[in-house]
């Protein structure tokens, strides 16, 4: 098979004008930033969170559709999906925000925190793939916000870090089944500045703290994360699939070193 070599008009492959994007989580933080992007270059965004009024005043901003439901609900997906169709068309792009650290020893680790920990990880990536993937009839990407806790260890991290491990598996999986008209890839944020994260930790030096441990001197930002989902949402990355992006500030490249 002969090879066509191209040199591409790269202004128009960041674009994503007449795209439908739906952003599940997208209400807050990582996933409201991403919604802000995708319609910044053109998308026609549907906005999902299970909080409806955080919904709304996304959608508000960017003329989005907004859309209440919880992603580990199998029902809930089918019916947003099929909401967000309806409204704006065939998907192309769907970026899966949603996810929680409960963070604690892991002699504490109940059933009940297992299984909450597993569902709001996991269990909603499987939902989105499978029902986001029927959407995608004219081809797409998808993004998973998995964690650098599902790459490395941290302690009290048991029930996150298995879970988003599994993440990256099961993505990795996926895409080998859903090429090639489906692209599937994972971001892995590091320590990121978010409003939930601002809540757990009200300590005015929280954050310079967790800056000294990032060779690019700062914790992350919603828009970092947003711009690595939004790298792999455009044909930028039309030949990658089945990828984990670390975004970090580099901070996973250190070992221990007694120098
Ligand atoms: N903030 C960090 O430092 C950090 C680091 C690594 C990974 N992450 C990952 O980034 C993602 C986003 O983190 P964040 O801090 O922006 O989250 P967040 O809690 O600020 O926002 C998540 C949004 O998703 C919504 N949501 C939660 N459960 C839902 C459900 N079942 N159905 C529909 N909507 C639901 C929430 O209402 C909220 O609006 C998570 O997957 C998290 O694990 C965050």
């Amino acid at each position: 098979m002969g090879i066509t070599e191209l040199t591409p008009d790269y202004r128009g492959l960041i674009d994503l004008k007449d795209r439908h994007v739906l952003v599940l989580g997208g209400g807050l933080g990582i996933g409201r930033q991403t919604c802000l992007a995708a319609a910044n270059v053109g998308a026609r965004v549907s906005v999902v969170d299970r909080d409806p009024e955080r919904a709304a005043a996304v959608a508000d901003e960017i003329d989005g559709l907004a859309l209440t439901g919880d992603a580990t609900d199998r029902a809930d997906v089918e019916r947003l999906v099929a909401e967000a169709v309806a409204r704006f068309g065939p998907l192309h792009g769907l970026a899966d925000i949603v996810g929680i650290s409960d963070n604690g020893p892991l002699g504490e680790v109940t059933d009940e925190l297992w299984q909450r920990g597993l569902d709001l990880n996991l269990r909603h990536v499987l939902l989105a793939l499978q029902v986001g993937a029927k959407a995608m009839t004219e081809g797409g990407s998808m993004v998973f916000v998995g964690s650098v806790s599902g790459l490395r260890s941290a302690p009290h991290h048991a029930v996150y870090g298995a879970a988003k491990a599994g993440l990256v598996n099961l993505v990795s999986t996926a895409s080998l089944e859903l090429g090639p008209d489906i692209r599937v890839n994972v971001v892995a944020p590091g320590q990121t500045a978010t409003p939930r994260v601002a809540e757990r930790h009200p300590e005015p030096d929280y954050y310079d703290r967790a800056a000294g441990q990032v060779p690019l001197g700062r914790v992350g930002r919603t828009s970092d994360i947003a711009s690595a989902i939004l790298f792999f949402l455009t044909d930028l990355s039309a030949w990658i699939t089945g990828q984990t992006l670390v975004v970090d500030g580099g901070a996973g490249r250190k070992f221990a070193y007694n120098l």
